[in-house]
């Protein structure tokens, strides 16, 4: 942490609890490699002082925060102005306060896209199937969305996936128990449930009937390597593992809090993920 000063930039991250968030280092990481006059801090808030937090935090002078559970839906009513990007993902991860406004964006949909990008997969390259009808699918089916991808989804609970299609058409809706058989009519596969992360059983899929050039993105990162994403490597599959999106994500707000827009790249990653291991 370098010697603030009285111009110093500052920002951070609410959340309740706070601690397991990964977003001080990543962002510490940048604010050293570019020798920026500033601090983003982990931000304990609890729910009932939400409000009170972000007021004080605009009147005090700071650039902005990222917020993470479970603020997200309170941000959007806090917001003066709402991006499209919160509006389509149902959320708001990203706040930026300028001359005693705020305006909200939700970044995550951004970062996977780009985090594919950076990985060499085209999202364009034909329609894409989601697995999981929770946040995260619903930021991820709008930014493909945006992209001109057709989005299928398949969801446990086939109605949570029929109420995200009613917000977001067109979807459309495919039974969880088609998931493998469907993979042969998409390109890409985005995995967001909780299968396979650490502690959880693996997804159940078969991979048999995947295209051999489809992409196969996993958004769980604890472990990098899930089963899903094992399974799709040793079939020859391009796999797209989760720490990018939440690496990428971040962009946006550094580079509008701090004026420099910030690279991921190997030195990141690393840094990032030495932090994960052995995490439950
Ligand atoms: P988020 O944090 O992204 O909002 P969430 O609301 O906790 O996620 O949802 C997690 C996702 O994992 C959901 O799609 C959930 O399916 P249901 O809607 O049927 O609950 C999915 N999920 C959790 N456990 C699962 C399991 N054992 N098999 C299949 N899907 C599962």
């Amino acid at each position: 942490m370098p010697v603030l000063s009285g111009t110093s930039r500052l920002a951070g991250v609410c959340g309740w609890p706070v601690a397991h968030s990964r977003s001080p280092r990543l962002h510490g990481f940048w604010l050293q490699r570019h020798k920026i006059n500033g601090a983003y801090m982990p931000l304990a808030v609890a729910p009932e002082n939400f409000t009170t937090a972000i007021r004080g935090l605009v009147a005090a002078g700071f650039q902005g925060t990222n917020v993470t559970q479970p603020h997200k839906l309170a941000a959007f009513a806090i917001c003066d102005t709402v991006h499209d990007s919160a509006r389509r993902a149902g959320a708001v991860n990203t706040l930026i306060f300028r001359d005693g406004k705020i305006t909200g964006r939700n970044t995550d949909g951004w970062g996977f896209v780009a985090h594919l990008r950076g990985s060499g997969v085209d999202p364009k390259a034909g329609p894409a199937l989601i697995l999981g009808a929770g946040g995260a699918a619903r930021a991820i089916v709008a930014a493909l969305q945006d992209e001109g991808v057709p989005v299928s989804i398949a969801n446990r609970t086939r109605a949570r996936a029929e109420e995200l299609a009613r917000e977001l058409p067109p979807l459309k809706v495919l039974d969880w128990d088609d998931r493998s058989a469907a993979l042969a009519d998409h390109a890409l596969l985005v995995h967001t449930t909780s299968q396979g992360m650490h502690g959880h059983p693996p997804l159940e899929i078969d991979l048999s009937r995947a295209p051999s050039s489809m992409a196969v993105a996993d958004i769980v990162y604890v472990p990098l390597e899930t089963p899903l994403l094992a399974a799709a490597r040793a079939r020859g599959l391009r796999c797209v593992d989760g720490l990018g999106m939440l690496l990428y994500q971040a962009i946006p707000g550094f580079s509008e809090w701090f004026g420099v827009t910030p690279q991921v790249d190997d030195e990141l990653r690393r840094f990032v993920a030495s932090d994960l291991i052995g995490e439950k």
